[in-house]
């Protein structure tokens, strides 16, 4: 029986249409005309889904340069810390005070399959953690260097490391546009991760590049208005007194009507 079914028994019409499953936590979207009923839903939540421990609702969107959001308990346990599974790796993240999307995890794995042997990879916005650890395992890269903002990310980043035995990354705790400057010249390849502002932090990433070096670069679009980003990316290369190559342009994630999360991957020459 799914969600929906199991409502309908309940005398409930309708059921949130998706959720984010993190570890033994599930995040779920609750309609505006389902609210009345959410402790229900998230019961319902807990008797189908054994491996679920805590239902939370999204009560507010994404927010802050942080990228978290409030969350409600609705039912099962108040706890907001739990050990997820991706790629065959083992991460340890609190969903109230560090952003992790699981619906992210195929793309992880695209980037780390186009890591080659002894790349030095640079992940801007490493959150706690994931590409770094995923490309360590994964890939024979020579080093892999994250930097993240947020410290309470940077704590589960660093117990992650440890969780996960690896030992070539580096973890940077602070802002881009500062610590990135130690890395100038130095990176087969640098991953942009922040959809909404990574533009930013463009020139940044191309000064990174080692000669040949590729940036993977994250935006939010409406499908017309890529020729805009593209165009972006050859403005920051040029105000550098580069020129950027466009090498694969990929839809990533649903984002809105019409509007999705791309990624870019350009070199400079
Ligand atoms: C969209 S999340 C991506 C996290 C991670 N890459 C993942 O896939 O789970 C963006 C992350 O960038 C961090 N961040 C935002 N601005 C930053 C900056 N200027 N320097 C370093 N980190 C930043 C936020 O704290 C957040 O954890």
């Amino acid at each position: 029986m799914n969600l929906k079914q199991a409502l309908e028994k309940k005398g409930i019409k309708g059921a949130p249409k998706s959720f984010d499953q993190v570890g033994c936590i599930a995040i779920i979207e609750i309609p505006e005309e389902l609210k009345r009923h959410e402790k229900v839903i998230g019961n319902t939540f807990l008797e189908l889904h054994k491996n679920i421990k805590t239902v939370f609702k999204k009560a507010s969107p994404r927010s802050g340069q942080y990228r978290l959001r409030k969350l409600k308990l609705i039912a099962g346990a108040n706890k907001s810390i739990t050990e997820h599974k991706e790629s065959g790796c083992r991460f340890l993240v609190n969903v109230r005070t560090c952003y992790f999307s699981p619906r992210e995890g195929t793309e992880r794995m695209r980037i780390a399959e186009k890591v080659r042997k002894g790349e030095r990879v640079m992940i801007f916005f490493a959150g706690m953690g994931p590409s770094p650890i995923i490309i360590s395992k994964k890939t024979k890269a020579s080093d892999v260097i994250g930097i993240e903002i947020n410290p309470a990310c940077v704590r589960y980043f660093r117990r992650n490391i440890a969780l996960n035995k690896t030992h070539n990354i580096k973890v940077i705790q602070g802002d881009v546009k500062k610590e990135a400057k130690k890395y100038y010249g130095s990176c087969d390849r640098v991953a942009m991760p922040l959809p909404e502002t990574g533009y930013k932090y463009l020139s940044h990433a191309i000064r990174c590049l080692k000669p040949k070096g590729i940036v993977h670069f994250y935006f939010i679009s409406h499908e017309n208005e890529i020729n805009k980003w593209k165009k972006i990316v050859r403005r920051e290369a040029s105000k550098l007194k580069k020129k950027a190559k466009i090498k694969e342009k990929k839809k990533i994630l649903p984002y809105g009507p019409g509007i999705y999360k791309w990624r870019i991957d350009f070199t400079v020459f």
